[in-house]
């Protein structure tokens, strides 16, 4: 064999053994594989009651006090107080529940309503034995059956979801009352509107920082913008990460907040389209490229047999 050939094979062996065996290795050490559930909440149960949604409305409305915090557009309930008010009460703006029965898991809003720093997984940093509490109260029932309440809360909530919900619509009810998205020029008081004068500008620049400050007190630091996050972080990491934070981040203070798997579908979609918003672009090129390509070798190939004929 002449030496040349050797020369390539030993570096081909490298290159494969660093490729399928160092590198895999190496970042199965560094990042630790975390399963996911599929967003299935498989962990909490379900009561089996079947919810009767007129009478959750009466509780959302009433006993249960939703409406004392939450804004629900759909039925045309205002929030009680405005973002910056609500920052300032709860340390974060409650998010308007209109299409909560759509973003989130069944099985999670029950166990929600019940116990929100639980299914929140939010419970290191809310203890009500040394009096801490979340800013959510929990559900203690309207004086009937607990389950069967919270069922009717739960099919209230699904009957007034909107059958489409945009992208840009589930970031904003599932992660703006924490995260900013500046190429989708959101901030933490919803998108940002086009001003006329300047001293407007400047108000609601001061009104943003007023909500970070309480935001960054009550979550121990300033949650990140997610403009990009799409570039930083792989698939398998934002899927598992927003299922359950502590997963990858044991004693963050980020809560799961329980997406369903067609909102969490719509977040990443719309994480995609800031963070990546060449993407469908370069789709549509592809199979052009590789049409280009045939083409260019079948003519290639014709040329090269032209060339030869009767060389041989
Ligand atoms: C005392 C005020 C208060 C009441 C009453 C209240 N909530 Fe909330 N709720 C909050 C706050 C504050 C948050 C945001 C908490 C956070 O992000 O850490 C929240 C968050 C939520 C969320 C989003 C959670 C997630 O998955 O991210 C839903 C859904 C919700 N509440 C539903 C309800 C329903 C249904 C009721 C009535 C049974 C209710 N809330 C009653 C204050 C309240
Ligand atoms: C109640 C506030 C809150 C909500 C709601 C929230 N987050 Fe977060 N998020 C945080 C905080 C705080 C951090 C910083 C975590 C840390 O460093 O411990 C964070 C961090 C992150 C990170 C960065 C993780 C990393 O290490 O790279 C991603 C990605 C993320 N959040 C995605 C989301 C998405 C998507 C949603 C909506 C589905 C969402 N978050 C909803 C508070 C929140």
């Amino acid at each position: 064999m002449n030496k040349e050939l050797k020369i390539f094979g030993v570096v081909a062996i490298f290159t494969l053994v660093l490729y399928w065996g160092v590198e895999p290795f190496a970042h199965s050490q560094m990042h630790k594989h975390v399963e996911g559930d599929n967003f299935a909440y498989s962990e909490f149960k379900a009561s089996g009651k079947k919810g009767d949604a007129v009478n959750g409305k009466a509780l959302v409305t009433g006993a249960a006090a939703c409406t004392g915090c939450h804004g629900i557009k759909a039925i045309n309930a205002p929030a009680p107080m405005d973002a910056s008010m609500a920052g300032a009460s709860y340390g974060v703006n409650p998010p308007d529940l209109s299409t909560a029965g759509a973003l989130y898991d069944a099985r999670f809003l029950a166990q929600l309503i019940k116990n929100p720093a639980h299914a929140l997984k939010v419970e290191h940093k809310f203890d009500p034995a040394k009096g801490k509490m979340h800013p959510m109260t929990q559900f203690y029932g309207a004086g009937g059956d607990i389950d069967q309440e919270i069922a009717d809360i739960v099919a209230f909530l699904k009957s007034i979801a909107p059958k489409e919900m945009s992208n840009k619509e589930a970031f904003e009810n599932a992660c703006g009352r924490c995260h900013a998205n500046r190429y989708g020029k959101m901030s933490q008081l919803g998108e940002t509107p086009k001003f006329k004068y300047k001293k407007d500008e400047l108000k609601h620049q001061v009104a943003i920082l007023e909500y970070q400050d309480k935001l960054k007190a009550y979550m121990g630091k300033l949650p990140p913008d997610l403009s990009i996050i799409i570039r930083a972080r792989s698939e398998h990491f934002l899927e598992t990460f927003i299922e359950n934070p502590q997963s990858q981040l044991p004693g963050t203070s980020m809560p799961a907040v329980g997406l369903s798997h067609e909102g969490f579908e719509k977040v990443m979609a719309y994480l995609s389209e800031t963070g990546d918003p060449s993407k469908p672009a370069r789709g549509e090129l592809g199979p052009l490229v590789l049409i280009f390509f045939i083409v260019f070798s079948g003519l290639a190939f014709l040329w090269k047999k032209e060339k030869w004929k009767g060389h041989h």
